[in-house]
């Protein structure tokens, strides 16, 4: 979705600085980028290109640019197509602004401006808030007023950053879309944008301002940012905290993508999280959720997140006896769900900041039980409205296509489920319960040293027409995630089915084109096998995956991937998704796609 960056500060290289910070938002998802500044002689200059940030940067090559304040923008489109003039900032003689979200009554307002005469020059619902702002300014409306005043007309989740050019001030604004402020160790310089991990290494502090408060960046305060209600008090309204990602940390270094880097962070993740979750801030965190004793879990989130959700519930019901449901975002808070006092909503987010999710909070919060989320990003607004907070302490997923997340999704779902069944004090419990995410560990190591295997799987069959990844119980989200990665990365049709339900309609498709990438289980092994016969008695090629030992799994299948369910229990669903995670990879380096920022798609999606 779209990133902004905006740069304030002493520094000639302005320009330079956001559009390093664009650069690490990139792995967002975006089709356009562009960036304006006040030059040395005072005067607004922008820059604007549809496409990759290269073509932006091909256009600022030669330029001299010598500029001290900066805003930037990588787009999203929503409204209106990918072009130069869509491309954000937008601007007139008086502002320039960038937006990340949707301006739901854009229209109605575009429409009463143009009556009173204003000319709009993009299709964008971005350009309405900087002509209102403008209208206000023109009536002689302060700056600040200007836009309090304005942001109260518009309807939706929007964060806006705003350039104004007659001082060179930058001002910033949010509802429910995300954005953050930082400043460097000396005060001197501020920088805001719509994610933290852009600021990795340029700033010392960050701020998270929460709703409708105003950042007003200038130099002429005692303090670099100040942060303003919308009648113009002064606010704390904020958190803050001292910044902690370094830009190393995020780098790819010997793998050639980011989704392959995650995925072989894997094993040093699990094993970390237990350490986390057995002391210090972790166990406070889980023993405090444990105290709410829910009836009923509600379980809320959108794609990847959902399916690591839908594993959780198995833990929750089957360990713990907890009745739980798991739905999604985007269907949940547009229904009038059943929401009981004694219910707790959990709304599971890699980055904190899903639209749809943070929408399933709100309603569950308003509804009056305890919400807690189990996220990855410290300080997200998913984070900071929920009552407790799980972190699956994933460090910075950059790859599009979540895989470490999910798989810490689901571990600190498991931690949870150990908490509510009151046994994370009992010493032989952790430890046996650290054994088993150790060895989960272990076999996920030992998967990604030989996954030659895998590799000749998907160069054999890549470019089939289909795919259908199948599994019972704990493993049917697993093979809805199998099939999702594929989808995402490999550009081709994949469904992800219950292994029994595949002959209600969808075996009409099997043919010689189509592949069953089966996960044989040792659970209702037999059930499994009688399902992979239906589809090979149809011709369709079967990808097994299933114990090394398993000579029927092997027989029936074209490809067989060997695994070891052994001793992992509850937790092997997870190992599977390893082979369907590097399966995924591979097809798709097969096929050549972009794997780290797969069209069309968005690392965070912060509109509905
Ligand atoms: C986007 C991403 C998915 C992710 C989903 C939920 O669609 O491309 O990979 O699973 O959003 O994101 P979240 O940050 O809430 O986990």
């Amino acid at each position: 979705m779209c990133g902004i960056v905006g740069y304030f500060g002493p520094s000639q290289d302005s320009v330079k600085i956001v559009l390093e910070g664009l650069k690490r938002l990139e792995y967002r998802g975006y089709d356009s980028a562009g960036v304006s500044f006040i030059d040395q002689n005072n005067h607004l200059k922008v820059y604007k290109k549809a496409g990759k940030l290269d073509n932006l940067k091909e256009e600022l090559k030669d330029k001299d640019i010598v500029a001290r304040t900066c805003i930037g923008h990588t787009r999203w489109a929503t409204h209106g197509g990918v072009t130069d003039v869509n491309a954000h900032p937008h601007n007139n003689d008086i502002l320039s602004i960038i937006h990340n979200g949707i301006i739901e009554n854009a229209h109605e307002i575009r429409a009463q401006l143009e009556k009173e005469g204003v000319k709009f020059k993009s299709e964008t619902d971005s350009e309405s808030f900087l002509e209102l702002v403008t209208y206000e300014l023109r009536k002689d409306v302060p700056i600040k007023e200007a836009i309090a005043k304005s942001f109260k007309k518009i309807h939706g989740n929007s964060s806006f950053v705003v350039l104004y050019p007659k001082t060179g001030e930058i001002f910033a604004i949010k509802r429910g879309a995300p954005l953050v402020a930082g400043i460097n160790e000396i005060g001197s310089e501020a920088l805001v944008s719509s994610d933290p991990y852009a600021l990795a290494g340029m700033v010392h502090k960050l701020y998270f301002p929460e709703d409708e408060v105003l950042l007003h960046i200038s130099a002429a305060n005692h303090n670099l940012i100040n942060f303003y209600e919308l009648d113009l008090t002064k606010t704390k309204r904020y958190l803050s905290k001292k910044q902690d990602l370094s830009v190393q940390v995020s780098e790819k270094g010997e793998y050639e993508h980011y989704m392959l880097k995650e995925i072989h962070e894997q094993p040093e993740l699990i094993r970390a999280l237990t350490q986390y979750y057995f002391g210090g801030e972790g166990y406070e965190s889980l023993t405090r959720v444990a105290k709410l004793k829910p009836e009923r879990i509600l379980i809320s989130a959108c794609g990847t997140a959902a399916y690591a959700g839908t594993v959780a519930k198995d833990f929750f019901e089957g360990i713990n006896r907890i009745p739980t449901v798991v739905e999604l975002a985007s269907e949940f808070r547009y229904r009038n769900p059943i929401i009981k006092p004694t219910d707790l909503g959990i709304f599971v987010s890699q980055s904190g900041e899903t639209a749809d999710t943070l929408a399933a909070q709100a309603m569950c919060k308003k509804s009056g039980i305890k919400t807690v989320s189990i996220a990855n990003v410290e300080g997200s607004t998913l984070f900071r409205d929920c009552d407790e907070n799980l972190l699956i302490r994933a460090g910075v997923e950059i790859g599009v296509a979540s895989t470490k997340a999910f798989t810490q999704q689901v571990l600190t779902g498991r931690l949870l489920s150990a908490a509510l069944s009151g046994k994370l004090d009992d010493a032989e419990y952790r430890v046996k319960l650290a054994a088993k995410f150790s060895l989960l560990a272990e076999r996920v190591d030992h998967l990604l040293v030989h996954s030659e295997v895998i590799k000749n799987v998907a160069e054999s069959i890549y470019n089939k027409k289909g795919f259908f990844y199948t599994g019972r119980g704990a493993y049917y989200p697993i093979a809805l995630e199998g099939a999702l990665k594929l989808k995402e990365i490999a550009y081709v049709h994949a469904e992800g089915y219950a292994a029994g339900e595949l002959k209600h309609g969808p075996i009409a498709l099997i043919d010689e084109e189509i592949v069953n990438v089966a996960i044989i289980a040792p659970e209702l092994y037999e059930k499994t096998i009688s399902n992979i016969q239906e589809n090979k008695a149809r011709k369709g090629i079967i990808v097994g995956i299933g114990q090394a030992e398993d000579k029927e799994g092997k027989r029936l299948s074209d490809y067989y991937i060997p695994v070891d369910f052994n001793g992992l229990e509850e937790l092997a669903p997870l190992y599977v998704n390893v082979v369907n995670q590097l399966l995924a990879y591979y097809m798709a380096k097969f096929k050549g796609t972009d794997i780290d920022k797969p069209r069309n798609l968005a690392k965070s999606v912060t509109v509905e």
